[in-house]
């Protein structure tokens, strides 16, 4: 191993919460779809962050936006108005395309908490204090902070934080029989993602969530979407639910939204933004300079590079050459997803194995769990690094 990552790696063992199990590479450099480690050996990387480097690594307007004003002006915080945050928030309301309005934060798991704190308060705004349920689908991730954990619908990531937070019910995705019966008087809003991420690469399928807005719509519910995996042209559309022909009341945003430095956008239509006041949420970090400059930069660079379009086609590769190898070999029993967010099951619980090989043969890909892999390259990926993935997961699956 190469020193500088054996000393991280001992550091980290001594000095970090044991929260994560980290592989033993040190990743000191990027390029697109390409980081190199401390040896400068070249990986190609379908985990991009988990989602996050939509543009690929050091994109160079992003790389500039920063530089440009790291160097005039960092943190002012919100009480005070600064260059590019206004400019984003117009922007995200625009794409959005109803009458909206945004709160900026710093990560998905806060967007969320910011939708699930104007759930509430909407809820208590049109129907009283009782009105405070969310429904939320099994197997569903929302993040890690406790309204978004109590949300999430796994019950292994939440059983040593209980008593979470109240108000919660989960439902099986796409049966509509289960949300329409979970809706009761109590329900302020549904939240789902559009395509279940972390929880394996689950889509919704189209019926299901048109119907779920029709019955938001009939029952007088909020509909949130996280969007903040799907979002940002991940799975083709610039956000997934354009796909389905619906609009969410809420939607949230993070992961890619400044491809890589931390940021989280929770949109809501205006009127229901509306019901908040001034000191009801906020958030000292959010909205800085730096930040909303790389987001501007990154928002210009996804639609003139048209990698929405590079995200359906490739993708649409991915997902064929992966069921061609379920084909030849029989390792792979599905393969899910939409544009570049993919997910395929194995036969056998031996993801986190796979994962590890793949590593060695310099290829990042990561294990959902114990039989899952998911697949979320920067857009920027290429049909020819796609069959380079596929060829080394089938000499891992066949030498097992
Ligand atoms: C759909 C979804 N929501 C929320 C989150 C939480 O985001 P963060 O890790 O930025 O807090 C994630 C993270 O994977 C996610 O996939």
């Amino acid at each position: 191993m190469h020193p500088a990552t054996q000393r991280a790696v001992d550091l980290d063992a001594r000095y970090a919460w044991p929260t994560y199990a980290r592989k033993p590479v040190l990743f000191e450099r990027g390029s697109g779809m390409r980081l190199y480690d401390a040896h400068g050996v070249e990986h190609l990387d379908f985990v991009a962050g988990i989602g996050v480097v939509n543009l690929g690594h050091a994109h160079p307007a992003v790389a500039r936006a920063v530089q440009d004003q790291v160097s005039r002006l960092v943190q002012v915080s919100n009480l005070y108005h600064v260059e590019h945050r206004a400019e984003l928030e117009e922007r995200l309301c625009t794409l959005f395309g109803e009458p909206s309005r945004v709160f900026l934060c710093n990560s998905g798991t806060e967007a969320v908490e910011a939708a699930i704190k104007l759930a509430r308060a909407w809820g208590r705004h049109t129907r009283g204090d009782g009105c405070y349920r969310i429904v939320a689908a099994e197997r569903s991730f929302h993040g890690r902070t406790f309204g978004a954990l109590s949300a999430t619908g796994q019950a292994g990531k939440q059983q040593k934080f209980a008593p979470l937070l109240p108000g919660f019910t989960h439902v099986p995705l796409n049966d509509l029989d289960a949300l329409a019966d979970a809706l009761a008087d109590d329900v302020c809003a549904v939240l789902l993602e559009p395509v279940q991420g972390e929880g394996g690469v689950y889509p919704c399928e189209p019926e299901y969530l048109r119907a779920v807005r029709t019955l938001c719509d009939e029952r007088e519910v909020l509909l949130v979407l996280d969007e903040v995996q799907t979002g940002l042209y991940r799975t083709g559309p610039l956000f997934a639910h354009r796909a389905y022909g619906i609009t969410p009341d809420v939607m949230t945003l993070a992961k890619a939204l400044a491809n890589g430095l931390p940021a989280g956008a929770a949109v809501a239509r205006a009127e229901v933004a509306e019901v908040l006041s001034p000191g009801d949420h906020g958030s000292t970090f959010a909205g800085g300079p730096v930040v909303c400059a790389a987001a501007l930069a990154t928002l210009d660079a996804l639609d003139r590079e048209r990698l929405g379009d590079n995200a359906e086609r490739v993708g649409a590769h991915l997902r064929f050459r992966l069921m061609e190898l379920a084909d030849r070999t029989g390792a792979v029993t599905d393969v899910r997803g939409r544009g570049l967010m993919v997910g395929a099951s194995l036969a056998r619980p031996i993801a986190r194995e796979v994962a590890d090989a793949a590593l060695k043969h310099r290829v990042l890909v990561n294990a959902t769990g114990e039989d899952t892999l998911r697949f979320l390259p920067p857009l920027v990926c290429t049909e020819s690094e796609v069959d380079t993935l596929v060829s080394v997961l089938e000499d891992i699956l066949r030498g097992r």
